[in-house]
């Protein structure tokens, strides 16, 4: 059987180290972006466009555009919502196009538009994007939002529980470093994620600003069930057979 290549990346600061416009990229975001992007397609958002800028987002909104945006975990004080998971509801998104900004995530998605294909993960859509993963017989690198080009534990932990569950369909390999040290932190934390994120540098900001309420819904399995990818400057669902 051929094997594929896993990498994990977990600043957008380092991706030019591991940049292969063979391999798909896995954007993650955990606490917030990837989490409500995936729940913004569960509740059937029609697309979601990244823009990297405060000012695009201020743009989108004066053309009449839907924007959820936030910088610093707050909500952007033209934005219609912000980035929790729980703002992303039917009533807000069913059939709609969201001009999205986020502190990281959103720019992260973008730098990797160069790569085979970009899929959005998180824990809300684990299994599903696994099983898209393993279709794709490609090279995968996971690339961590981190935050602000910092590394975040967040991620990373996602990133070793991806990278665990690549590696035991025997289609993958590994000689990335980043990526067997994830692997150990999440074999190590798996029996008590919350415990290891209530460490984490995004809970106490999310905490100090009473947005840590979605903190366990960010952490559980499959509660979504679209891959969400990005192509030609949109994010929408992945065409799954
Ligand atoms: C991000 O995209 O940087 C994070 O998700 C920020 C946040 O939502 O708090």
């Amino acid at each position: 059987m051929e094997q594929y290549s896993i990498e994990v990346c977990y600043s957008p600061d380092l991706f030019p180290l591991y940049e292969n416009k063979e391999a798909v990229v896995v954007v993650v975001d955990i606490l917030r972006a990837t989490s409500s992007i995936c729940t913004a397609f569960e509740n059937g958002a029609h697309a979601i466009i990244p823009v990297k800028t405060r000012r695009e987002a201020m743009n989108a909104k004066e053309n009449g555009s839907i924007v959820a945006a936030e910088r610093n975990g707050l909500i952007l004080d033209f934005a219609d919502f912000g980035n929790s998971p729980s703002n992303f509801t039917k009533e807000n998104v069913l059939g709609k196009e969201i001009v999205y900004s986020t502190t990281n995530g959103t720019k992260t998605v973008q730098m990797a538009e160069e790569c085979k294909a970009v899929a959005i993960g998180s824990f809300c859509n684990f299994t599903v994007l696994l099983q898209w993963l393993i279709a794709q017989k490609s090279p995968i690198t996971i690339l961590c939002a981190g935050w602000k080009g910092k590394y975040n534990i967040e991620d990373s932990v996602f990133a070793g529980a991806l990278t665990d569950a690549l590696l035991t369909t025997q289609q993958y390999t590994t000689m990335c470093d980043s990526a067997i040290a994830a692997v150990d932190m999440w074999n190590t934390h798996k029996h008590n994620l919350r415990a290891l994120i209530n460490k984490c540098a995004q809970h106490e900001r999310l905490r100090s600003n009473n947005l840590d309420d979605c903190i366990d819904y960010c952490l559980t399995f499959d509660t979504c069930s679209k891959v969400p990818v990005y192509v030609a400057g949109k994010i929408v669902p992945a065409k799954i057979n």
